[in-house]
């Protein structure tokens, strides 16, 4: 195998598409910019073995995906082959012509983030086992793991990473005659700010509000549409996000903080326990009260078409509709063997139970159970001390607000705000509509994340599904703010949108 291996070296053995040859056609180069055609010879041959099945792949490293890259570092893309391809094999069905293509970006806390590499892949502590990409390999995906400009550098703040994602994507498009794999199945995944910019990836799929910035950075001249969307514990709706928080966390004055300027996921959490001040009181009240006008703007309907609202104190059917996921995952838990009845009726007062059934979830008492992790505002911090503050800095301002409240209470003298046409491009909701490209989302959420609040994923959800998207929501019992712990559900969920189309 490895000598017929070595003697594909040079040439793809797809019979799909036409080999565009770079140097005939001219290549996608702008003036003094580094080519962004693929070059399937630049490689080194890996191996990795997934539940006692050794896989060789090719790794084609350090890609640089932008023509005139300002962070050469982060503006690059690690790209991976199963052999099998170059041989004429399949593997979970898929060739070298019809392989979806899995995109998993590696950012976390809007940090900078390196193209992912097999085995050090995902968010948090390295766990045991194969990691998302040495598992979509063994289930015959090629995977592209693109990095992407953080908010630590001047060049990197909003809207740098979803930039760099989308040039990801058009480069991958660019080179789809050139490389294994189908990029008209390209599958994007991410964890926390990495889930959120893998939402944004697929609701912004070809908006042209994204152009600009993209031809500047030389980008490859192709579309940025991607066909399915995974997301774990989206920090999402950033500019809606303090209120979504309040209405969730409003009453539950201790809390544990951990500093966002330590969240990048080579670092350890530090908790900081405390308890808000009359003032944070005061403002969690302020905050509580803008979400319901907020949500009921948004026109969101329950799938038997019924308007999802909220009253003036936050009650109503959108709340109704966050505490039965709550409820779902704790009948699913029950159902599986992970909890018992007697377990929930002790730790969980929040739910009321009839045999192995949720009757009633006070969502009150939940937010209680799990506690609150942020101090009002959540995101848009007053003194700017948050990570978003610093997303949403400039060049020229490292950190900025956000939002009209915070900038209105800000306790810096001369703060600056974001502007709007900014703000607008880090927001998926303006982007969904039933022209999104992506037909196929699946979004978690664990029961014990309190990183910003339950209402997010669902609003999320509930506006694709409304937009005609298939939407698969789920927030599994008692996961921690996570992503990438249920590899197998994960890949079946891709398996089956690739290959059914429909869920
Ligand atoms: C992340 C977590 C947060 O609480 C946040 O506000 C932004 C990003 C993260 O883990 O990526």
């Amino acid at each position: 195998a490895q000598q017929s291996l070595n003697a594909t070296n040079k040439e793809l053995p797809m019979s799909r598409k036409p080999l565009i040859t770079a140097l005939a056609f001219g290549s996608a180069t702008l003036a003094g910019g580094a080519s962004l055609d693929f070059d399937p010879a630049q490689y080194s041959e890996k191996t990795v073995t997934v539940n006692g099945e050794t896989i060789t792949y090719r790794a084609y490293e350090n890609i640089p995906y932008v023509a005139n890259p300002v962070d050469a570092a982060h503006q690059t893309i690690n790209i991976y082959i199963p052999a099998a391809y170059y041989n004429g094999g399949s593997i979970n069905g898929y060739t070298a012509a019809t392989a979806p293509i899995y995109l998993p970006n590696q950012i976390g806390g809007y940090m900078p983030a390196s193209a992912g590499v097999p085995g050090a892949s995902g968010f948090g502590p390295k766990k045991e086992g194969a990691d998302a990409m040495q598992t979509a390999l063994a289930k015959g995906y090629i995977v592209a793991s693109p990095g992407a400009r953080g908010r630590i550098s001047a060049d990197g703040k909003a809207p740098a990473a979803i930039i760099d994602l989308k040039a990801a994507v058009r480069y991958l498009k660019h080179n789809d005659a050139n490389m294994a794999g189908d990029a008209g199945k390209i599958i994007s995944n991410g964890t926390s700010a990495g889930g959120a910019l893998s939402i944004l990836l697929g609701a912004s799929s070809n908006a042209p509000d994204y152009e600009a910035a993209l031809k500047t950075l030389g980008a490859a001249d192709a579309p940025d549409d991607i066909y399915a969307v995974s997301a774990y514990c989206p920090i999402s709706i950033l500019d809606h996000a303090d209120s979504a928080y309040e209405w969730e966390f409003h009453g539950v004055n201790d809390y544990e903080k951990i500093d966002i300027r330590q969240i990048d996921y080579h670092v350890e959490r530090q908790l900081q326990k405390g308890t808000l001040s009359a003032a944070e009181q005061q403002t969690s009240a302020d905050l509580k009260a803008q979400f319901p006008a907020y949500l009921n703007s948004l026109n969101l309907k329950n799938a038997d078409d019924t308007p999802l609202t909220l009253d003036a104190d936050g009650n109503g059917s959108f709340r109704d509709a966050v505490a039965a996921y709550l409820g779902k995952s704790a009948e699913t838990a029950l159902k599986s063997g992970q909890t018992t009845a007697a377990q929930l009726a002790a730790d969980h007062p929040w739910l009321t139970l009839d045999g192995d059934r949720v009757t009633a979830v006070d969502f009150a008492a939940y937010a209680k159970t799990i506690g609150r992790q942020k101090t009002p505002p959540a995101f848009d911090a007053l003194d700017l001390s948050s990570g978003e503050n610093q997303l949403f800095g400039s060049a020229s301002e490292d950190k900025r607000h956000f939002t009209a409240y915070s900038q209105a209470h800000s306790s810096i003298a001369g703060a600056g705000m974001a502007d709007a046409a900014t703000i607008k491009q880090m927001n998926p909701l303006h982007y969904i509509s039933d022209k999104t490209a992506p037909q196929h989302w699946r979004i978690r959420v664990g029961t014990a994340d309190r990183d910003t609040s339950h209402a997010i994923a669902v609003i999320l959800a509930t506006k694709l599904a409304n937009s005609g998207k298939t939407v698969d929501l789920a927030m599994p019992w008692q996961v921690p703010h996570s992503g990438d712990y249920d590899l197998d559900e994960l890949f079946a969920w891709m398996d089956n949108v690739v290959k059914n189309g429909q869920p």
